[in-house]
């Protein structure tokens, strides 16, 4: 694991906001003011349960959606302000890996046309390079030759993944957002598709979002994990110090829900639960979004929305009880 310390910034994440209007001025916040940095060569994790803005924060940071407010830069560049041109050689540069391997590869187009899709529009190779290069893909992802001329419906969820991530990486990105690549798979399958991550990482100097939705396996692959709930960022530091010293109720209550191996530890550990459901993202609470399911809710939590400040070395956190 690396630190963050002296490294170089990828991407600048600077009071990113996405409002979705749903009904006559009514807003989803999807993603409410969140600021971050992603070091080059870095994985950062991104965890929080279903529907707290995770997609939206990872595709509006490459650009598919519009931002409502703040800025994304990457490399020096504003992701919002590309000039057409400009456009083409930030989405070269940066690629997304979807959850839903059944739903985001084409049907109708064989393995060879859906990986070789981003080679064509950024007139990489053609003719005989063109395969040359795409029978390198599928190797690279641990798939073969004979597999160019298939369908998406002939592959398992695993296979089809691996489709997806030579997808990505047909571009020669520097970038990828990881979106909860192995949430659709069986678990059997989900080890080998992040060590296959993992390896492609190490091979070609990658930058990684890494989103799920539970913290066991971003510990794993994340050199740091961010926290998020309910359109904000609440907790943001290395794996290490995410996992040791979790310092907001909303990430203790997440790592207690992990299960640990060992049966006795496991018996006797604090489960520190979450107790009702996950407020709506068109009126969020007032104050800290999540008082009103946190046991630790004193009155200022109810009025003030916790500063996400750095509270210990490369250690932020949003709560008023730290
Ligand atoms: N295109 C959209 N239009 C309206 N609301 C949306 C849209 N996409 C996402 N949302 C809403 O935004 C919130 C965050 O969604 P999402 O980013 O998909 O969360 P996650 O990936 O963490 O599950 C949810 O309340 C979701 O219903
Ligand atoms: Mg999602």
């Amino acid at each position: 694991m690396q630190n963050s310390n002296n490294k170089e910034v990828l991407v600048e994440v600077r009071g990113l906001k996405k409002y979705f209007k749903v009904k006559r001025k009514k807003f989803v916040k999807a993603v409410d003011n969140v600021s971050f940095n992603i070091y080059k060569g870095e994985t950062l994790g991104i965890v929080g349960e279903s529907g707290c803005g995770k997609t939206t924060c990872g595709k509006t940071i490459l650009g598919l959606y519009k931002a409502t407010s703040g800025e994304v830069i990457f490399d020096g560049t504003n992701v919002h302000s590309l000039k057409p041109k400009d456009k083409i050689d930030f989405t070269k540069r940066a690629q997304i890996i979807f959850q839903d391997p059944y739903s985001s590869l084409n049907p109708r187009m064989t393995v060879g046309d859906i990986i070789g899709e981003g080679i064509d529009i950024h007139k990489l190779y053609k003719n005989k390079k063109r395969e040359e290069k795409i029978f390198e893909l599928l190797y690279t992802v641990g798939l073969n030759k004979e597999h160019i001329n298939r369908f998406p419906h002939e592959f398992s969820g695993g296979q089809r993944q691996r489709i997806g991530i030579a997808r990505a990486l047909a571009i020669e990105p520097d970038f990828i957002v990881c979106d909860e690549p192995i949430s659709a798979l069986d678990v059997s399958i989900q080890a080998q598709i992040v060590n296959l991550l993992m390896r492609l990482q190490r091979e070609k100097n990658l930058t990684y979002l890494f989103i799920a939705h539970d913290l066991s396996m971003v510990k794993y692959i994340s050199d740091r994990v961010g926290v998020m709930y309910l359109g904000n960022l609440v907790e943001l530091t290395t794996s290490e110090k995410l996992y040791d010293n979790p310092l907001h109720p909303y990430t203790q209550a997440l790592l207690s829900s992990i299960p640990i191996p060992d049966p006795e530890e496991e018996k006797n550990k604090e489960r520190i639960p979450i107790h009702g459901e996950i407020p709506s993202a068109i009126d969020p609470p007032l104050g800290c979004r999540f008082v009103t399911r946190c046991k630790f809710a004193k009155e200022v939590c109810k009025k003030d929305m916790p500063e996400f400040r750095e509270v210990d070395k490369e250690h932020f956190v949003a709560c008023h009880r730290v």
